[in-house]
């Protein structure tokens, strides 16, 4: 498959998509974000039969071509707000039977409110912006069908880590802190805003899959008919400076944030945030297989990460915080894990950070039993 009469130096290959750039931004990098989209979008369309795509912010148009040669989807309509685009993506999404998908050059609210307007609701509306996602999340629900799933993406790093809160409160109405479980914080602001959002209009979303690649915070949300939110999904994180511990701290309990280690004002709080899970078992379990029957390991191998944090405190330890915190080396993760394991504990890999522990353990039973290690 070419893209019409390019040469084919200029061409990209990513999975079944074959595409030239132009001016397009497109980042090869990110390749793991949408593997991810097209086996949960596939897997939407095993479950329903259909799947219709709103691809609002499209680049280059690698996604329309691969949600409709990978994840089977009937009709994508991919639209971008560059003008500038129009001949490249012309050129490129032209394999695709002209029945299966509509290019536009607009802007994606505007996009979002015509699809209301129209009654026109998609299956899967994937918002793929620069920077906060925030200015297109409530428009985006109104494009969304019930039952169907919102792509949403976070590339500042500056709000979401802590380094500028008052970014934050503007943008998610969290007040972010720095601590060293920033990667998650990330995706739980992104869902606690996508959250709020929906439960303002009376509906819900539950997390699908999160994922952290090093510099963007993605989530794909389900929109569903009930409000998600509640004083158990939503609310705060402390970070102790004290002794490095991490709590969730809900609504009622405001003014009174204790740590274990009793130290007076040392704990800081974060949020409000997303505290429920970050991804569905069950569909993460039919990803993984269909990542089986494409051969996909790499990608399988993170769904099977992602899985096993599912029910684990929403915060993780930095093997770098134990070691600076019990002065000691950076102890080893998966012997740390071992070794919490054979105490009772749970402990798995954070998949958002693979130089962590995430675990119901406290973090002072971390650095204690690393410190052990020398002696065991
Ligand atoms: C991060 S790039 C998209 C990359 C592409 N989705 C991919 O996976 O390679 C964001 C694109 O959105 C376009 N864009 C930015 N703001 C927009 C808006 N408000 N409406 C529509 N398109 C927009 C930009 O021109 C840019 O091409
Ligand atoms: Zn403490």
């Amino acid at each position: 498959m070419t893209s019409g009469s390019l040469p084919e130096t200029a061409l990209h290959h990513e999975g079944k998509a074959t595409f030239a750039l132009g001016a397009a931004f497109y980042r090869p990098q990110s390749v793991i974000a949408r593997d991810l989209a097209m086996l949960a979008a596939a897997v939407y369309r095993q479950r329903h039969g259909r799947l219709q795509v709103l691809d609002a912010m499209t680049g280059c148009g690698v996604r329309p071509l691969r949600y409709v040669l990978e994840a089977g989807a009937d009709w994508v309509w991919a639209n971008e707000g560059n003008p500038d685009l129009a001949k490249v993506l012309q050129a490129n999404l032209a394999v695709l039977p002209a029945a299966t998908y509509r290019l536009t050059h607009q802007d994606a609210n505007r996009v979002f409110f015509s699809c209301y307007q129209q009654r026109d609701f998609y299956d899967l509306v994937d918002i793929d912006n620069f920077g906060s996602p925030a200015p297109y999340v409530s428009n985006g629900l109104w494009a969304t069908k019930l039952g169907g799933m919102l792509y949403l993406t976070s590339t500042d790093g500056r709000a979401t880590s802590g380094h500028d809160p008052e970014r934050s409160l503007k943008t998610y109405g969290a007040w972010a802190r720095s601590h060293p479980a920033a990667h998650e914080q990330g995706l739980r602001l992104l869902i606690g805003h996508a959250a709020q959002t929906a439960a303002a209009r009376g509906l819900g979303i539950e997390p699908v899959f999160s994922l952290f690649t090093g510099q963007v915070h993605r989530v794909m949300v389900r929109l569903v008919s009930k409000p998600t939110l509640s004083d158990a999904t939503y609310g705060f994180v402390a970070y102790c400076h004290g002794c490095g511990h991490f709590q969730t701290v809900d609504w009622r309990h405001l003014g009174r944030v204790n740590c274990l280690c009793r130290a007076q004002d040392a704990a800081v709080l974060s949020g409000p945030m997303w505290l429920g899970p970050l991804h569905d078992g069950a569909t993460l379990e039919a990803m993984q297989a269909l990542a089986t029957d494409w051969g996909w390991r790499r990608q399988g191998k993170l769904l099977a990460i992602m899985t096993q944090e599912i029910d684990l405190p929403p915060y993780y330890y930095s093997l770098g915080e134990i070691g600076r915190r019990g002065q000691m080396d950076i102890p080893n993760r998966d012997r740390l894990i071992a070794a919490l394991h054979a105490q009772g504990h749970r402990a798995v890999v954070p998949s958002m950070d693979w130089q962590g522990i995430k675990t119901d353990a406290a973090f002072g039973d971390c650095v204690s039993i690393a410190k052990q290690f020398p002696f065991l």
